[in-house]
């Protein structure tokens, strides 16, 4: 099977494939929106300190079950347990992973539907269509289906042309229009009345708030999501990368960028609204700052009016920018069910994908019928529980089911000088012991 199966063609690749996956709408809505709810910087200085203690060693965990595996989330944790409860455990942690990322893909279609026609409304105003703006920009069943079905239909095309023709070779060209993007209209607004205070709401931390339970169980949430733990996204990533090389710096580079971009968003959408609020557009309720699908969708947009003729290219670009994003994640939420249909059931790559696209896209419509039952239902589901617990498991496995010398061996592939570094030195109990408890200690606050 090993042949037949797709493959990163180069380093590069892999980086931009991984971080375009890690790198979504967590990072350009989810982050800034969080900080600015949670005591700006406090949060920012939590979540550094998370992503890096925490969510990394779970990635770097996500990461070496899939390459030493070479095979789907369910087959690669397999190839690692020794005795039949384990492989049944295995089983539920794999599928439980793959389920996690096709629930995830449901509603996050159905949000990047959204981001793809605020993208089509500038287009319409500028030829004064006023009535398709409303509509695009105005919720509803109608728009809300077709936008999910352009959506998921985008991913679908990606993903059936495999990993080095599909994955990587989209994820190389928006990555890099994705950070263009999101600079330009970083520098932009920071040149804007009002920026300045949004600038000092973001960078300067209110002390009081760090140790905050309910901060540091968003920060850990936001951490986790952001780098696509527990949905086994990383681990099929994972399995897609060559043994000769050096996954700790693979997996240090990916979670870099996704901070660095999450940090560059925070720069971006927190004096956005300071701006606007400049602007005389209100963004405090009840003393406390506007967030979640109001700051995007209410609150920019209004910003962007009141600039005129440019606020028409801002628009586009942003919410251009916010596309993109969440189409590189979108395709790995796919490629997990799908590279499990592929090598469970020998389908051909396009059939797989065609199955699995329509399936996502018929619960993506059953939450759109169900909109205020469901919707904040599965988010909630999938990213408060699945991806932390699932998470945890995967942890669980590296730490107590794979055997030392195994594991070495894998990490010595590409890597020989592994075994004198501070990474073994520190990250195996590290992975034992401190992060599934933290995890646990984290999840268990939340209740
Ligand atoms: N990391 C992505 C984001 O920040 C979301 C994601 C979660 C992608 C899980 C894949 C798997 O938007």
């Amino acid at each position: 099977m090993s042949e037949t199966r797709g493959k990163f063609n180069s380093r590069i690749g892999f980086i931009l494939a991984a971080a375009g996956s890690a790198v979504g709408l967590g990072n350009i809505w989810g982050f800034p929106t969080q900080a600015a709810e949670n005591g700006g910087a406090a949060f920012v200085v939590m979540y550094l300190i998370l992503a890096f203690c925490l969510a990394y060693p779970a990635f770097m965990a996500e990461l070496i079950i899939g390459r030493h595996g070479q095979a789907n989330a369910v087959e690669s944790l397999r190839k690692i347990s020794s005795n039949d409860a384990q492989r049944s455990f295995a089983f539920v942690v794999g599928f439980g992973g793959i389920l996690c990322a096709g629930l995830l893909m449901s509603f996050y279609a159905i949000v990047a539907g959204w981001m793809l026609a605020f993208t089509a409304e500038p287009v319409t105003s500028l030829i004064g269509a006023t009535e398709a703006s409303t509509w695009l920009t105005t919720h509803g069943t109608t728009r809300n289906l077709i936008f999910t079905f352009i959506f998921t239909a985008l991913t679908i095309f990606i993903i059936s042309r495999g990993v080095a023709d599909g994955i990587e070779r989209w994820s190389k060209r928006l990555m890099p229009a994705l950070v263009v993007l999101l600079i330009s209209l970083t520098i932009y607004v920071l040149t804007l009345d009002g920026a300045m205070d949004g600038l000092k709401a973001y960078l300067i931390p209110d002390t009081s708030r760090l140790l905050d339970p309910q901060l540091i169980v968003s920060a850990l949430g936001q951490a986790f999501f952001s780098l696509s733990l527990g949905t086994s996204v990383i681990i099929i990533y994972g399995s897609y990368v060559a043994k000769n090389e050096n996954l700790v710096t693979l997996g240090a580079s990916v979670t870099l960028i996704d901070v660095f971009i999450a940090f560059l968003a925070g720069l971006l959408i927190v004096p956005a609204m300071y701006v606007a609020q400049a602007q005389g557009v209100e963004i405090f309720k009840d003393g406390v700052l506007l967030s979640g699908d109001t700051l995007v969708l209410t609150v920019l947009p209004a910003l962007f009016e009141t600039m005129g003729n440019v606020g028409i290219i801002v628009s586009f670009a942003f919410f251009l920018l916010l596309s993109i994003a969440s189409l590189t994640s979108s395709i790995s939420m796919l490629e997990a069910p799908v590279s499990y249909t592929v090598e469970r059931f020998k389908l051909p790559r396009s059939k797989a994908t065609l199955i699995m696209g329509a399936l996502i896209f018929t619960v993506s419509t059953i939450i759109i019928f169900n909109f205020s039952t469901l919707f904040g239902f599965v988010i909630s589901l999938t990213t408060e529980y699945g991806q932390p617990i699932i998470g945890m498991l995967c942890c669980i496995f590296v730490g107590w089911i794979w055997h030392r010398s195994t594991l070495l061996e894998e990490l010595k592939s590409g890597n020989e000088q592994i075994e004198h570094s501070l990474f073994w030195k520190v990250w195996p109990w590290y992975t034992k012991l401190v992060c599934p408890v933290a995890i646990a200690l984290v999840f268990i606050n939340s209740f």
